[in-house]
């Protein structure tokens, strides 16, 4: 293994609010990466944050979510090496909205939904002057700073709640979590250094993609290590519901139609993972795909769909594997985790 160990851990990933990450489990998942590798894919990467691990740990990296904002995190902190975001920058992004005609989205769409008018004039501006930063890396890392505080302004930090614009005429709610009322800047000012120190170079060529991991994975070679963490069904699986609106704030869509009272967008990114009736098929793609990868780390949650007895017997098919526990003591482990309930590490790795 690449640990000549620590030398990256003095970077520290900016605490992520998102369903199912595994920020909180790293350490434990940590041991079950296999000695002698040297490349690693995180093909569900969601947050980031064992894509961050995998980097902190010296692994070459390829990561890929099929959700662009999450993309976005990929290209600002594991592939970007040394582009930070310094005062001028930041002092361009305040200027006022370059051409309002176009950046008109987040108020034209969200305005009394989820941020006032004026809030939403603000993000739109931020997000106009975002496109004028100087390379994709510097785009990548505003707009992952942009997106993160959004999310601190909504209760549950997710967009399939309605009643931020409520709960900031609340004092008690107020006092349980400010940002309901802090004003977007002033929150991404106090995020900025935390990104800026999380950007650093470890010695590989890191990648981040944005597509179907069932596309992804045929144009892999040399991977040494597959991490998958896909949605599971009964577990949150439907991503777009809960971060519709940070798609929508990255793709910047003049095309689409939103729907519902929050403004989803429509037609939704098809998933192949989210739905029941799609997911054993999908699973089955998935491993299949992955044969020639040598070693697997598979995430789940005992309270997901497929069950585990299912799950093993899709994986046993392609290769021997174990199965490690680690039981739920309290409900802030992520995705479905609930007390008593299991979060669930497969390894398995050819003969
Ligand atoms: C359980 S989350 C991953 C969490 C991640 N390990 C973390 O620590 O944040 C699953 C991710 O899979 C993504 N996803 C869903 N369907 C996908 C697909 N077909 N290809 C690639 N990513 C997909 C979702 O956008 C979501 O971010």
């Amino acid at each position: 293994m690449l640990f000549s160990e620590y030398q990256y851990f003095e970077y520290q990933f900016p605490l992520p609010q998102y369903l199912g990450s595994k920020y909180l489990l790293r350490s434990w998942l940590q041991q079950f990466i296999p000695r002698d590798i040297r490349v690693v894919c995180d093909a569900f990467a969601g947050s980031q944050s064992m894509a961050f691990l995998f980097k902190q740990l010296g692994f070459k990296v390829i990561t890929n979510d099929f959700l662009n904002f999450n993309h976005q995190i990929g290209l600002a902190l594991i592939a970007n090496q040394n582009n930070t975001l310094d005062k001028q920058d930041w002092e361009s992004l305040l200027q006022a909205n370059p051409d309002p005609s176009y950046y008109n989205l987040i108020e034209s769409t969200y305005t009394d939904i989820f941020f006032t008018r004026d809030q939403c004039q603000v993000i739109d501006a931020i997000r106009g002057n975002i496109d004028r930063l100087g390379n994709k890396y510097k785009r990548a890392l505003a707009l992952a700073i942009l997106n993160r505080s959004l999310t601190r302004k909504v209760t549950m930090g997710h967009f399939a709640h309605q009643q931020a614009l409520n709960y900031a005429l609340d004092p008690k709610r107020i006092k349980r979590n400010r940002s309901l009322i802090r004003p977007v800047q002033e929150i991404m000012a106090d995020l900025l250094p935390q990104y800026n120190r999380a950007v650093f170079a470890n010695g590989q060529e890191n990648c981040s993609y944005n597509l179907d991991a069932l596309e992804l994975l045929p144009q892999l070679q040399d991977v040494d290590l597959l991490y998958l963490d896909p949605p599971y069904c009964n577990s949150h699986a439907d991503y777009q519901s809960f971060y519709h609106l940070l798609e929508t704030n990255s793709m910047y869509w003049k095309d689409k139609e939103f729907v519902n009272g929050n403004r989803r967008y429509s037609p939704k990114r098809y998933s192949g993972f989210d739905k029941k009736g799609e997911a054993l098929t999908s699973l089955q793609k998935l491993f299949a795909l992955s044969a020639a990868v040598p070693h697997w780390l598979i995430s789940y949650n005992d309270r997901s769909y497929p069950d585990i007895q299912t799950l093993c017997e899709m994986i046993s098919v392609h290769r021997p594997f174990r199965v490690e526990r680690k039981e739920y003591l309290n409900s802030r482990g992520g995705r479905g985790s609930v007390a008593g309930c299991h979060e669930v590490a497969i390894i398995a790795s050819q003969d």
